[in-house]
């Protein structure tokens, strides 16, 4: 008989990855390197690949904390503690994220009613993201702290790097958020950038001339990087692997992720980012930002392109 007071080790957060293509596999290998899922099922439409990748991950198991990683039908994943969803096309060069929703959106909408009695975290990646978050949060049922959208966490990491390089600082030392749609109309919240513990603004040799290009690095890294090498995936795994730790440790860490919002800024019938407290239970409280008024209108129009982008598709 087990001693009562010892944890059931046998007990293994499981992690299910629908989609594995470019982005499904960084976030499988992220998942396992970052230790914190004891088993990952992969599945895909096209189940070889899954197969494959399965195959392929499961021969490093002897480099990554141990997991076991297979190929599972999508039923299988209905068990997990988290689902995230990476399936659906990626954008061509030169595609927006917007692009891609009338595809996507028909896959989301049959994902969503597959989860309605699901009881693990949902984490959604496909783009757009913001809109894709909100069509599976509607076609789910689910409660919307549980379903996520990545949203910006990964243009805050961006931001957040790109800082850093700037003022020769840790990205981990850089505390910015980039807020609203995860794609061209985002928002960069300059007026509450911190680093250590002083102002960006603040900074020796910061200057006000440097925001707007930074601005626009952020918000066209991904066209720069898929016009060079097809897709975005490593820091995008990356991401979506730090989100679901967040998750399963109970870290209760504040990440700019994405979800139906209800009435933080006013805000309401919209999916979108704000920096939000993300804990077992999901994204579970949002932490509405101080916003300068040319942020709280840039927001708003974040907002209202997504609202125009869901009634598209209505
Ligand atoms: C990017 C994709 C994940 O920004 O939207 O890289």
């Amino acid at each position: 008989m087990p001693n009562a007071t010892v944890p059931d080790a046998t007990v293994r957060f499981s992690v299910g990855i629908l989609g594995t293509g470019w982005v499904g596999a960084s976030v499988a290998m992220s998942v396992l390197h970052a230790g914190f899922a004891g088993e990952l099922l992969l599945s895909d439409l096209r189940a070889e690949l899954a197969e494959g990748e399965a195959m392929d991950l499961a021969h490093g198991a002897a480099f990554y904390p141990a997991a076991t990683v297979r190929a599972a039908p999508f039923d299988e994943l209905l068990a997990t503690n988290a689902l995230v969803i990476a399936a659906g096309r990626g954008g061509k060069p030169g595609e927006s994220r917007l692009d891609l929703l009338r595809d996507n959106a028909r896959v989301m909408r049959d994902v969503g009613a597959r989860l309605r009695d699901y009881r693990g975290l949902v984490v959604v990646v496909t783009n757009p993201v913001d809109v894709l978050t909100y069509v599976v949060a509607e076609s789910s049922g689910l409660p919307v702290e549980r379903v996520i959208g990545t949203g910006t966490m990964l243009d805050s990491a961006r931001l957040r790097q790109a800082i850093g390089e700037a003022l020769h600082v840790a990205p981990h030392s850089v505390h910015a958020h980039v807020v609203g749609e995860h794609g061209d109309s985002e928002v960069v919240l300059w007026s509450s950038a911190w680093v250590g513990g002083r102002p960006l603004r603040q900074w020796p040799g910061w200057t006000r001339e440097r925001e707007a290009p930074m601005a626009e690095q952020v918000r066209r890294a991904a066209y720069e990087i898929i016009r060079r090498k097809g897709a975005t995936n490593h820091a995008i795994g990356l991401v979506t692997a730090a989100l679901l730790r967040s998750s399963a440790r109970g870290e209760r860490r504040v990440q700019t992720v994405s979800r139906v919002q209800r009435g933080a800024l006013g805000l309401h019938d919209v999916a979108l980012s704000l920096p939000t407290i993300v804990d077992t239970g999901g994204a579970v409280e949002v932490v509405a930002p101080e916003l300068a008024p040319e942020e709280r209108a840039a927001l708003e129009r974040s907002a209202d392109v997504l609202r125009d982008a869901i009634r598209s598709i209505a």
